[in-house]
């Protein structure tokens, strides 16, 4: 598999490093990230945006946001290129316009995680080529819907969110005078076998929420001083936010 990328940052670097083994063609700018990832794994670095699409039949857009559909605008595609965008907000309706006459495909994930083949990766609309990659940096959600698409890829934010969350708590044990690194080892290990119990127990989430939580205890003291504080309803007006700005109108 032969992939090249538009815009060499933060995520494309996640991606190179999760997929090991394809073969990507880099766009030049970015510093020396490009040419540095090209020494350690299977890259090659283009020298324009133009030559890394002239030279690959599926292309990967992980431009800045605000002016990536620009950008894409002044490179030529061609008939049979397949194009992904991870690029948050542009909808597959512009993605498609700035791409023409290439297929265009619109993709989110968290990033890091895929680093570690351990992100799931969302895909709008499905497409067997996108979903191999995609699958060698964790499990893939295919969507046949646009904007059952749109709400699920929220999760890009709500996935960088939740890395701020699990500092604030790894802080806190800290300030206690925990030791930092069995503070960080607590905190992951605690959500990691908290989405085990989602990913793997048949009770619904009510009865696992019942279940965990002691009358009178402890976790029941928890949830009600955050509950008092609106800690767990401004996660639903922070993500009303994001969808609103991501798909405006909604
Ligand atoms: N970071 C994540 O984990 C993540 C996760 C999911 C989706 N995304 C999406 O991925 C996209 C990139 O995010 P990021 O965090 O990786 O941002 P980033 O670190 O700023 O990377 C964007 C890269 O694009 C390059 N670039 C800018 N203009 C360019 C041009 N005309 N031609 C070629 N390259 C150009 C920039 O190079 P210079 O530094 O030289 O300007 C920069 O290296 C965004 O649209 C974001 O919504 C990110």
């Amino acid at each position: 598999m032969k992939i090249g990328i538009l815009g060499v940052g933060h995520l494309a670097e996640y991606l190179v490093q999760g997929a090991a083994g394809v073969e990507f063609v880099l766009s030049p700018r970015s510093g020396d990230k490009a040419a540095r990832l090209a020494e350690t794994y299977r890259c090659a670095v283009a020298e324009s945006n133009q030559a890394v699409v002239d030279q690959c039949e599926m292309v990967l857009v992980c431009l800045p946001a605000a002016t990536g559909l620009a950008i894409l605008e002044g490179v030529q595609f061609r008939d049979g290129q397949s194009v992904c965008s991870a690029m948050a907000g542009a909808s597959w309706d512009q993605l498609s316009a700035a791409v023409a006459p290439a297929e265009a495909f619109c993709a989110m994930m968290p990033g890091f995680a895929n680093a570690f083949s351990a992100g799931p990766s969302l895909l709008y609309p499905g497409d067997a080529e996108w979903e191999a990659f995609l699958a060698l940096l964790g499990p893939v959600h295919r969507f046949a819907d646009g904007t059952a698409f749109e709400t699920a890829a929220v999760f890009g934010a709500m996935s960088g969110a939740s890395i701020f969350l699990l500092r604030h708590l790894v802080r806190w044990y800290e300030r206690q005078g925990l030791d930092a690194v069995v503070a960080r080892a607590l905190v992951a290990e605690t959500f990691r076998g908290n989405a085990e119990v989602l990913l793997q127990a048949d009770a619904g989430l009510d009865e696992i929420a019942v279940g965990v939580t002691t009358p009178g205890g402890i976790t029941e003291q928890l949830v009600g001083v955050l509950d008092q504080c609106g800690a767990l309803a401004a996660w639903d007006e922070a993500m009303d936010g994001v969808l609103a700005r991501m798909v405006p109108g909604r």
